[in-house]
């Protein structure tokens, strides 16, 4: 049985927890108002928020009912597009309908779900970060503008949120309706989910990617949800190692203080990941044992030479990410094995971090080819390389012979001119609908060169690297 509220309502399902929350709302609970457009993850019609407790504070973020486990609500708040109606239209509502932001509709609960979302989050919002809360949002009929237009004026009459109270703020402005306020009392009734041992049947986290690819098998399947298994969670430093747990989503990456300070770029980073709800739902571990050979969090974490812990019916054990993948999606490791967490050495004053992207979209699109470079400098000297390279092998590929290359070499043009001859070598791209084996080669070849001109623009000359 899963207990969740569902808007104003409390409900308990004995649906099978791998059906997913869409079909839960619209079939079970009857609530129609959430759409299904793409059921991957892509469209974002069938948005709705998910509210946690957190630190004695409800904190809502927006997710994709369509891949969204009912395993994975258990003691949640669920709000849909109809738990936000009020005797008079939101302030979100409003501001959509004042700037024409809607024609045919079909989108609309999704992008008034999304909005209300910021509304309500501690985070300060400005006509920008307002914007970006509808990055998963597809609309076909009415064009951006106007939608932008009202996002702007909800991020205009959210100046004076209260961020200690962001949600007794917003029921007294008119942005959610009264009952919001009662939530956390409600949410302490209901049991967290339950640990779950069952390890025959699918793990998932975020199920952004299993929903897409095993769409048919899921919603019958046993499941076991690790996706708010606490050990699992969490971001911390030790000495000089970063352990960030499994079942961290993108969203907590992009969110983490420790994170931000050894990486001052990674937002811009992460920001070229999927969207803010697959973003608030994809975890690390599914990126990495999902082996995709395009994976943006494995490309990072490979070039950032970490180990993964997992655990299982025999035990514990470390592995270094590059020695998980043996094949096309086979990996070191076994079915009942959980990823629980993955270290690395935390960057210091002499580290080099950088990553790369191309895809055909900037936003919400995987990766044509994508690429990473973590180096440890000494004077002028490449002291220790770690180069990852995705969309150019079956398996997101740790470039070894061009990490072993790179060490010992000076920062120069001849270094990188070379290192993408090693590079050339160890690499194996095939042609397929993201472009020819050629173009792939092509376009590492440029990423890699990104990487040093961003990270070295005064050490090195683009017409001589390129010519
Ligand atoms: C619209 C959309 C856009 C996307 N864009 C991108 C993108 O830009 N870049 C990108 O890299 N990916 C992208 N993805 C893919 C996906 O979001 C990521 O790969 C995500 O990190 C997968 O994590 P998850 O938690 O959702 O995995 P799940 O779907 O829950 O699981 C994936 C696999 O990992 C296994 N697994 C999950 N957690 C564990 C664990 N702790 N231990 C052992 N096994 C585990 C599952 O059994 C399954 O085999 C996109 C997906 C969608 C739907
Ligand atoms: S139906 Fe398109 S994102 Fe869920
Ligand atoms: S209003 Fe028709 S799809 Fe957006």
């Amino acid at each position: 049985m899963t207990s969740f509220l569902l808007n104003d309502t409390l409900v308990e399902s004995d649906a099978p927890e791998g059906t997913v929350v869409l079909d839960i709302v619209r079939y079970h609970q009857h609530l129609k108002g959430t759409k299904i457009g793409c059921r991957e993850g892509d469209c974002g019609a069938c948005t709705v928020l998910v509210g946690e407790l957190q630190n004695e504070r409800v904190e809502y973020k927006s997710m994709t009912s369509c891949l969204l486990a009912l395993a994975s609500v258990q003691g949640k708040h669920i709000v849909t597009v109809e738990g936000l109606n009020m005797e008079k239209l939101s302030m979100v509502q409003q501001a959509m309908v004042d700037e024409s932001g809607t024609q045919c509709g079909f989108c609309t609960p999704g992008f008034v779900v999304s909005l209300s979302g910021c509304c309500i989050s501690s985070e300060k919002i400005d006509s920008d970060t307002a914007v970006r809360s509808i990055d998963g949002n597809i609309c076909r009929c009415t064009g951006y503008k106007s939608i932008e237009r009202a996002a702007a004026i909800v991020a205009d009459k959210l100046a004076n949120k209260d961020a200690k109270d962001p949600i007794g703020w917003s029921v007294k402005n008119g942005f959610v309706p009264a009952y919001f306020s009662g939530i956390k009392e409600r949410l302490k009734a209901l049991a967290p989910q339950a640990p779950l041992a069952n390890t025959n049947a699918i793990t998932v986290a975020g199920g952004t990617d299993l929903y897409v690819q095993k769409h048919d098998t899921m919603h019958h399947s046993p499941v076991r949800s690790v996706f708010n298994d606490e050990a699992l969670k969490g971001i911390r430093i030790e000495g000089d190692q970063c352990i960030i747990g499994g079942a961290a989503t993108a969203a907590d990456l992009m969110d983490a203080p420790e994170l931000k300070k050894l990486f001052p770029d990674l937002e811009k980073h992460l920001l070229l990941v999927s969207s803010t709800p697959i973003r608030n739902m994809g975890t690390l571990a599914g990126n990495f044992v999902n082996a995709s050979p395009i994976g943006d969090l494995t490309a990072i974490f490979l070039a950032l030479n970490s180990t993964i812990e997992l655990k299982g019916s025999k035990g514990e054990r470390g592995l270094k990410l590059k020695d998980l993948y043996k094949g096309y999606k086979q990996l070191d490791k076994s079915a009942d094995e959980l990823v629980t967490a993955v270290r690395f050495t935390v960057p210091n004053k002499n580290t080099r971090f950088h990553f790369e992207k191309v895809s055909k979209r900037t936003h919400l699109d995987i990766a044509s080819v994508n690429s990473a470079v973590r180096l440890e400098l000494e004077g002028e000297i490449i002291r220790e390389a770690h180069v990852s390279a995705g969309g150019v092998a079956p398996i997101p590929k740790y470039l070894t012979n061009t990490s072993a290359f790179l060490a010992g070499k000076p920062i120069s043009n001849d270094t990188v001119r070379a290192a993408i001859k090693v590079m050339n070598e160890e690499i194996a791209p095939i042609s397929d609908a993201r472009g020819t084996a050629d173009y792939k080669r092509l376009l590492l070849r440029q990423l890699f060169f990104a990487h040093f001109m961003e990270l070295f623009p005064e050490k090195l000359t683009l017409n001589v690297l390129v010519g």
